[in-house]
């Protein structure tokens, strides 16, 4: 496979094509161990699945979900929170669900919560499914964040705390995260980078044709060689 393979579908058919795909995946391997991410992006996939999976045929419930990151500091039930996110838009629509491994942040402090988190994932990640920031973080890989940072907790920036109060309706601004390092991300055997609108088109251009650099996060998914964009017109539009 070229590295990146960039799939582009029209934006009306992008849910439908990346939720396929996912499906395909979990047909192919029952046991698929994945990492998912929140936010706007994936929403769409997500209730496609649940609609597929209530008409039968997606076999979820010997699939693991690795959560990709976590807001610290919010109370549990924070419509903004990852887990309570992940829980509305998928798991909750899934009979039997997959098992699914939440980042601990209401039992353990954010450190050991963390390195809990990260000794999930060093068992090994098939499928990590990540979105695209509009700085071009990604889970709370916030620019700075080396191809070799690990699993850990990070400040988040300005713009991720303004995010999560405004565009996701979080009850407080989070100052910090715990996220899946870029370590483990690329050591998962395939990456799949999702990225949908024409907000996202100038940071897309960047991630894959601009130099690899810490200050564009998403840019070291291009140093794994099964690194698949699954990206709608809008947001390619912009690729060269
Ligand atoms: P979004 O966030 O899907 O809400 O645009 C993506 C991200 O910040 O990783």
């Amino acid at each position: 496979m070229r590295s990146p393979d960039v799939a582009v579908f029209a934006a009306g058919a992008w849910a439908d094509a990346v939720a396929h795909r996912l499906a395909d995946r979990l047909r192919a391997r029952p046991d698929l161990r994945m990492c998912l991410p929140t936010g706007d992006t994936p929403g769409p996939v997500y209730r496609r699945l649940v609609g597929m999976a209530a008409a039968g045929g997606i076999p979820f419930e010997r699939a693991t979900v690795i959560l990709l990151d976590e807001y610290v500091g919010l109370p549990p039930a924070d419509p903004a929170r990852c887990d309570t996110r992940l829980d509305r838009e998928l798991i909750s629509g899934l009979h039997p669900s997959p098992s699914v491994h939440r980042i601990r942040v209401d039992d353990l402090d954010p450190v050991a919560a963390a390195a809990e988190h990260g000794l999930v994932a060093a068992a090994g990640i098939d499928l990590a499914v990540v979105g695209l920031g509009m700085n071009g973080h990604v889970g709370f890989n916030e620019p700075g964040s080396g191809a070799d940072a690990p699993t850990r907790v990070v400040s988040l920036t300005p713009g991720s705390r303004q995010v999560a109060t405004a565009r996701y309706g979080a009850s407080a601004e989070p100052v910090s995260g715990i996220t899946l390092g870029m370590d483990r991300l690329l050591a998962s055997r395939e990456i799949w980078l999702l990225v949908r609108g024409a907000t996202k088109a100038a940071i897309l251009k960047r991630a894959l044709e601009g130099p690899q650099s810490a200050e564009c996060p998403a840019s070291w998914l291009r140093r794994h060689p099964r690194l698949t964009v699954l990206a709608d017109e809008p947001a390619a539009a912009s690729l060269g």
